[in-house]
């Protein structure tokens, strides 16, 4: 074997060269030993973000972030499944899904993250539950997934630790928007999962990451190509973003969302996406024959409250309570002004700047704007007027949950700003695309 030179490496990527896989493995595999210095790091990430990297180099690259810390083994009698979405506002699909796929005979061990910019984070709604623990240790995260199906928790510092010092390296060097490392970043943390099958959600559209659909797509396609490609079978949606998803922007706000989500009381849009991923999910794992199979079980397990069940199970078992879905109120906080926000003329809504909804949840306390910021899980809005509404001036646009009156005047005003009527509404299809999908 040869002796292995980060300079000579580098070089090669600077000139878009294609390295060794070999090459890769040690560099990765010198971030947790310290062999690979920052400064080097810092020269790897602006490389390829400049020179990009081939589909094999990616794979590669992918496993070893992967397996730069543990990787997760099962012995279950169902397929071990996960979702990733690229994040939203008003996206709470996770806190159904997870349940809704173990009540069908899967298994979800689903690590999630914080809110990011103006988009929400699963973890910070899971953290609206008193008593859920969010950083569960690696034993009750097992016995959680075995027993009930699905356990949701964060990141653990043992899962792709490459990862977390390459993204840190990757935001002061201006290196984060890069296809490559985006997609080894995002699926090392899901595949360290051990997982058999896993769909993502591309959103698209105002509220999303990626605003336009071109970019969409080719995040969605380099996530496929490369899951796929490192041995998880791996389909995806592209879904729109240019509304909230759920009919509420916050945390315990979300909650309740779901609550009643699974009381029977649904918001359409946000069914109708968790209904298509679960069942990709299904067909991924062997649970359904095809999409119309992997629809009706979803929604059976809806109807007949096994979903419920279960989530309600995965509470306890995380630490919260027992009774959450019987009397959400007694557990969840409640902002002590909670009042509509009306709309000043009148017209069909044709718009929104979901971007600006969500930044003005972080307005009211309910996201952060630096990372260590504590949140205020009470706050955000329900009750939003979704795209095709028609308003009378004095209709409600949204409620508003916030702390102060100051926060109401100032977040009230960026939600009727992000309003826009006018005499007609487009049809935006809900699901934009799907890419490889199973169904
Ligand atoms: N999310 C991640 O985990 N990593 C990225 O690089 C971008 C989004």
């Amino acid at each position: 074997m040869s002796t292995f030179l980060p300079q000579q490496f580098l070089a090669q990527i600077r000139d878009g060269i294609p390295p060794s896989a070999q090459d890769i493995r040690t560099f990765i595999a010198g971030i947790g030993t310290g062999k690979t210095s920052p400064a080097q790091i810092g020269a790897f990430v602006m490389a390829v973000y400049l020179k990009g990297l081939g589909k094999d180099e990616i794979v590669t690259l992918t496993k070893a972030v992967r397996d730069s810390g543990d990787v997760m083994r099962w012995n279950l009698d169902g397929p071990v499944l996960d979702k990733h979405s690229t994040g939203g506002v008003g996206d709470n699909v996770s806190l159904l899904l997870g349940p809704v796929i173990a009540a069908c005979g899967g298994y979800v061990p689903m690590i999630s993250g914080q809110g990011l910019g103006h988009t929400g984070g699963t973890l910070d709604k899971f953290s609206a539950i008193p008593g859920y623990n969010v950083n569960a240790d690696n034993d009750l995260f097992r016995r959680a997934v075995k027993d009930i199906g699905c356990a949701i928790i964060g990141q653990t510092g043992a899962l792709a630790p490459a990862d977390k010092v390459m993204y840190a390296i990757r935001s002061a060097t201006a290196s984060v928007g890069s296809l490559p490392l985006i997609t080894a970043s995002i699926l090392s943390k899901k595949l360290a999962e051990g997982l058999d099958g896993l769909v993502l959600d591309i959103k698209c559209g105002s509220g999303a990451i990626m605003n336009n659909f071109e970019d969409a797509k080719a995040l969605a396609t380099s996530l496929i190509t490369i899951a796929n490609g490192a041995g998880v079978k791996t389909s995806g949606i592209i879904t729109d973003m240019s509304e909230p998803l759920a009919s509420a922007a916050g945390n315990a706000v979300e909650v309740r969302n779901i609550i009643n989500h699974f009381h029977g009381k649904r918001d359409a849009r946000l069914h109708e996406v968790t209904v298509a991923l679960c069942a990709d999910m299904l067909v991924l794992g062997g649970l359904a024959n095809n999409e119309a199979d992997g629809r009706a079980k979803v929604e059976a397990v809806f109807d007949n409250g096994k979903a419920a069940d279960v989530f309600a199970r995965m509470v306890a078992a995380l630490g919260g309570p027992n009774d959450l879905i019987q009397n959400p109120d007694k557990y969840l906080d409640t902002a002590p002004i909670i009042t509509d926000i009306k709309a000043e003329s009148t017209g069909i809504v044709s718009a929104i700047d979901t971007r600006k909804l969500g930044t003005a949840v972080i307005v009211l306390g309910g996201g952060r704007k630096s990372p260590n910021d504590q949140i205020d899980y009470a706050v955000g809005f329900d009750h939003i007027a979704p795209i095709g509404t028609k308003i009378e001036k004095g209709d409600v646009l949204a409620r508003i949950h916030a702390r102060t009156d100051d926060h109401v005047s100032e977040a009230g005003k960026m939600l009727r700003d992000a309003y826009i009527l006018s005499d007609s509404a487009p049809d935006n299809p809900l699901i934009i695309e799907r890419i490889g999908s199973g169904a």
